[in-house]
């Protein structure tokens, strides 16, 4: 099994390129090389664009992320959800809060921005209303329990958006991924995938750009 991701090298390359010549942004640019220093997994370019025109294709206003780093994600939800929108970000770590401040602060998005540093499920349920779109990138043995406390708060017509349901081409054989073994994560992704795909109200499908992306739209109440 390899650690890189299963879509043809040259095809990944192809999406990131094309993702890539309508935004020119310095501020996003070194987002993407703080990730290759640091080695953090944002999603990159091809699925950010891909997560901006999910939420605008449902006219998203009102967006929560459980797992945001330091905001690369969530930049491009904010773009999508416009200067009257609100993009809830959650994630245990302050330094990636502070981080995520400057860089959205410094790309004019950080007013539609409510970043709340704890627990990503205590940050949901601390927050009133359902959600035009609730995207799910954190840690992945937490997946089940995510998708529980989703479900019920995404409006219908909305989505619920997932990020690595193939953990690198491990979840359809169900292996550990390598240096991710005895965590239990890959099984915890698939019992995710398939409570998704088995719930009625809701019609999904797995876009396999980079590692994974459930869409799920909410299609009944
Ligand atoms: C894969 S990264 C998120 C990347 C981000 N969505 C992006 O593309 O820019 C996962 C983040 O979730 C945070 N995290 C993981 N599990 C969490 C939890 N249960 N509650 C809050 N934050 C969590 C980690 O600190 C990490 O920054």
């Amino acid at each position: 099994m390899t650690d890189q991701p299963f879509l043809d090298v040259r095809v990944s390359h192809y999406l990131r390129d094309l993702a890539g010549l309508q935004r020119h942004d310095p501020v996003l640019d070194e987002m993407e090389a703080r990730a290759d220093e640091h080695g953090f997994p944002i999603v990159g370019r091809a699925v950010g664009r891909f997560l901006e025109q999910q939420a605008s294709a449902v006219a998203a206003e009102r967006v929560f992320e459980l797992g945001s780093g330091y905001g690369y994600s969530a930049y491009w939800f904010a773009r999508a959800v416009g200067g009257a929108g609100e993009v809830h970000c959650t994630d245990g770590d302050p330094d990636n809060a502070r981080m995520a401040e400057d860089y959205l602060r410094r790309a004019g998005l950080w007013d539609r921005v409510r970043y709340r540093v704890g627990d990503a499920l205590e940050g949901l349920a601390a927050t009133e209303g359902d959600f035009d779109v609730i995207y799910n990138d954190v840690d992945k043995g937490g997946y089940p329990d995510c998708w529980e406390a989703a479900r019920d708060r995404v409006r219908v017509g909305g989505l619920y958006l997932c990020d690595n349901v193939l953990w690198y081409g491990t979840v359809p054989t169900g292996e550990d991924r390598p240096g991710f073994e005895g965590r239990g994560w890959t099984d915890a992704i698939r019992d995710h995938n398939r409570a998704v795909f088995a719930d009625p109200r809701y019609v999904s499908t797995i876009v396999p750009i980079r590692d994974g992306v459930l869409v799920a739209l909410r299609v009944e109440a």
